[in-house]
């Protein structure tokens, strides 16, 4: 797209800070004018919270587990013979135990967006509640068929899968643009919080010789969504998807309560426009599903998406919230439910200057020094792990077990602070709305794929490599600095659309924290594009049959005015 070269602008430093500063200022006209306490008001809150709980329900299923391997009277009920007869998991059962709500969670967020499209998000997310409660159902009411808690988990997998695309999806959709960078640091925090609420409660309960040890912390989990079905009564459905069934009352009236303005104000208006326009570029030609790869520069960015999120699972940070427990009983500690506390309780709190550092340093310095951390700290795990622990008498290396856990420690810092939230975030920035639901549920497939093939494999491969397992982790991490570096774009600051141009125009990642948008003109945008069948050329506004004077028109004037969105959608 040749045309387009004119719009790639300066790709190095230049004094034109200052004048680009103007420009920032004049999209973002809301966020210059609203306080703090206008931006947060008690509704944006309520739905923060109400809408994380999706991310609490994720977390608290994959903190709970690790637990329950250890605990006297799950393996007495579930266990399968050994051949030393003495009661044990075999790899395949624990792998299945643990992998299968993977398993569940991957089909979970396929499904999810297609469903979500036909019946709406707010009831899509009752559904999913509804299904998580029946999992947990199956697995609580099960005397001593191991197969049951693997069916249990497979079922609550599915809710936690759909709920892991649908209320990020929700959240992007209904808050007003200038929170929603901030609610997806809630829903990552929401995550950690889970985990750490897991552990906490296995903790409270393992001293129990008796099934409460498991079946309490099972039965908790269905606080969580009773909390958020019940909630959910009170919220609206999304206005993006109100607007596309023809409701354009009900998006106008969710659209001024979510800005907290009256449904005539010039934002309402802005937001509605918005709305309208890209569902006017998208009408006018079929568009097939596989335009995700065939749409202006979106084989690469759909690619980038689920190379990013395998990316993730492969920094081994599950190797430590599923296996934590059983890792640190390797090592030879008394307890290793407090280490598993201490490790979530540090995923936790450094989640929390993590959402400064990304807002300060950026994503990819911020994703490339945190993959080169996590490599490091992997290298000293796996190097202690293997050639200074006694494995066969761990209690004879004491010290070495204590520093193996500061470098697990040191890991989930880096991890919480970079990988964790930072991939989440990107995967919600770097596609065009049109495609965006579709990529992430593409993308975060991906995500569980690989949570399941390590959550499967990991007790095979370290029953045959042991620590040095860690290794494969270091050079997964090393890996994915390398992939930021050369394919990401820096996406810090920048409304959806400059982000979506600079991939479309093709910027250099490497110098893309310089690219300078051009002033003064609409920028070529996959969403303002009439893109023909495929997405493979553009069309005229004639061709694509959208009648000559719509409101499109206007909102082109206004265009540098507002109509953005803040980068940070979780789509
Ligand atoms: C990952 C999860 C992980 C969690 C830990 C998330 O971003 O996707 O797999 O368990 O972080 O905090």
């Amino acid at each position: 797209m040749g045309f387009l070269d004119r719009f790639k602008g300066d790709q190095t430093p230049s004094p034109a800070h200052s004048r680009n500063a103007d420009v920032e200022k004049e999209k973002k006209p809301i966020v210059a004018k609203m306080g703090i306490g206008q931006r947060f008001r008690p509704h944006i809150i309520f739905m923060a919270v109400l809408v994380s709980m999706g991310g609490f329900i994720f977390g608290y299923d994959t903190g709970q587990i690790s637990g329950f391997l250890e605990m006297p009277d799950f393996l007495e009920k579930f266990h399968d013979t050994t051949k030393d007869g003495k009661p044990a998991f075999s790899n395949s059962r624990s792998g299945t135990i643990v992998g299968l709500l993977s398993i569940g969670t991957l089909i979970g967020a396929l499904i999810a967006a297609p469903v979500s499209d036909k019946f709406g998000r707010k009831w899509s997310i009752v559904f999913w509640n509804m299904i998580f409660c029946i999992g947990v159902i199956v697995q609580i009411s099960t005397v001593n068929k191991w197969y049951q808690i693997v069916i249990g988990r497979w079922v609550a997998g599915l809710g936690v899968g759909g709920l892991s695309v649908l209320t990020p999806m929700y959240q992007s959709e209904t808050a007003p643009r200038y929170v929603r960078g901030a609610l997806v640091s809630c829903y990552q925090l929401f995550i950690t919080l889970g985990i750490f609420t897991a552990n906490c409660i296995n903790f409270g309960t393992e001293k129990d010789q008796s099934a409460r040890a498991w079946r309490l912390p099972i039965g908790i989990g269905f606080i969580w969504p009773t909390i958020m079905i019940i909630g959910m009564f009170f919220m609206q459905e999304s206005p993006r998807w109100d607007y596309r069934q023809g409701n354009h009352e009900s998006a106008r009236a969710t659209v001024a309560r979510s800005y907290g303005f009256p449904i005539d104000h010039p934002d309402v208006n802005r937001e509605i426009r918005e709305i309208k326009e890209k569902l006017d570029a998208e009408s006018g030609a079929d568009h097939p599903w596989y335009e995700i790869f065939t749409g202006p520069r979106m084989l690469y960015r759909t690619l980038l998406g689920c190379v990013l999120q395998m990316l993730q699972q492969l920094t081994g940070a599950n190797f430590f919230f599923y296996y934590g427990t059983s890792i640190f009983a390797s090592i030879g500690l008394s307890n290793s439910y407090v280490t598993a506390i201490i490790l979530s309780g540090v995923n936790f709190g450094t989640t929390f200057p993590g959402l400064y550092i990304v807002e300060k340093y950026g994503r990819r310095p911020s994703l490339i020094v945190g993959g080169l951390w996590m490599f490091m700290c992997f290298m000293v795990f796996a190097s202690l792990g293997h050639f200074a622990l006694n494995q066969n008498t761990p209690e004879d290396t004491p010290d070495i077990g204590y520093v193996m856990i500061v470098f697990a420690c040191l890991f989930i810092a880096g991890f919480a602070m970079t990988w964790g939230p930072i991939i989440w975030a990107l995967v919600g920035e770097i596609y065009p709305s049109r495609y965006r639901a579709k990529c992430m549920a593409l993308a975060t497939a991906s995500n569980w794929i690989w949570n399941f093939l390590i959550s499967f494999f990991t007790p095979y491969i370290t029953g045959a490599i042991d620590f040095r397992y860690g290794y494969i982790f270091a050079a997964c991490c090393f890996t994915g600095a390398a992939v930021v570096y050369f394919f990401v774009c820096e996406s810090q600051s920048r409304t959806l659309e400059e982000i979506d141009t600079m991939y479309v125009l093709g910027v250099n990642p490497i110098k893309s924290k310089y690219w300078q948008p051009p002033e003064g003109e609409e920028l070529p945008t996959t969403d303002n594009l009439y893109l023909t069948k495929g997405g493979r050329g553009i069309k005229k506004r004639k061709e694509a049959g959208v009648p000559p004077s719509d409101e499109r028109q206007e909102s082109v004037g206004v265009s540098t005015g507002g109509v953005f969105e803040a980068s940070g959608a979780r789509q």
